[in-house]
């Protein structure tokens, strides 16, 4: 199966951004780890990060015409705020997992709503990088079904 990790604004500055909120590791650090994984189990990954949310959306549009199997997705900022990036996994129709790094339900009330929480097959939130290691897991285990 391929497995597209999608990774929304300013996650390019992890490992510098607010440590204290989002640890110390790079985005390359978790994308090696989680290509690893993929690779190992006989599987493939693809991973975009991308400050623009039209990038976000053409992706996902690209995915369908691409077989892709299964979406991972930490929308950042744009889980509170993005109707189109909802729309845009909608179209697709390919089942997707949203990550978060940090507990947004420890944080500000306006990180408490997600447009994307009702539409995913799950989500997981609050354990720092290994939120996306364990949608990994969660979504090799749902495309070997
Ligand atoms: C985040 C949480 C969002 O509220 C925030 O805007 C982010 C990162 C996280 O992974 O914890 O940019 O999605």
């Amino acid at each position: 199966a391929t497995i597209l990790v999608l990774h929304g604004p300013n996650l390019n500055l992890l490992g510098t951004r607010e440590p204290e909120v989002y640890g110390s590791e790079t985005l390359d650090d978790i994308n090696a780890r989680l290509s690893n994984t993929c690779l190992d189990a006989g599987h493939h990954l693809m991973h975009l990060q991308s400050n623009a949310e039209y990038e976000l959306i053409d992706r996902i549009h690209d995915a369908r015409r691409e077989g892709i199997n299964f979406i991972i997705i930490n929308p950042a900022a744009l889980t509170h705020t993005s109707v189109a990036l909802r729309d845009a996994l909608l179209a697709v129709d390919i089942p997707f997992i949203e990550v978060h790094l940090s507990n947004v339900h420890r944080r500000e009330s306006f990180r408490h709503h997600s447009y994307f929480s009702d539409i995913a097959v799950g989500t997981i939130t609050g354990l720092g990088s290994q939120s996306y290691d364990l949608a990994l897991q969660a979504a090799l285990q749902h495309a070997e079904n």
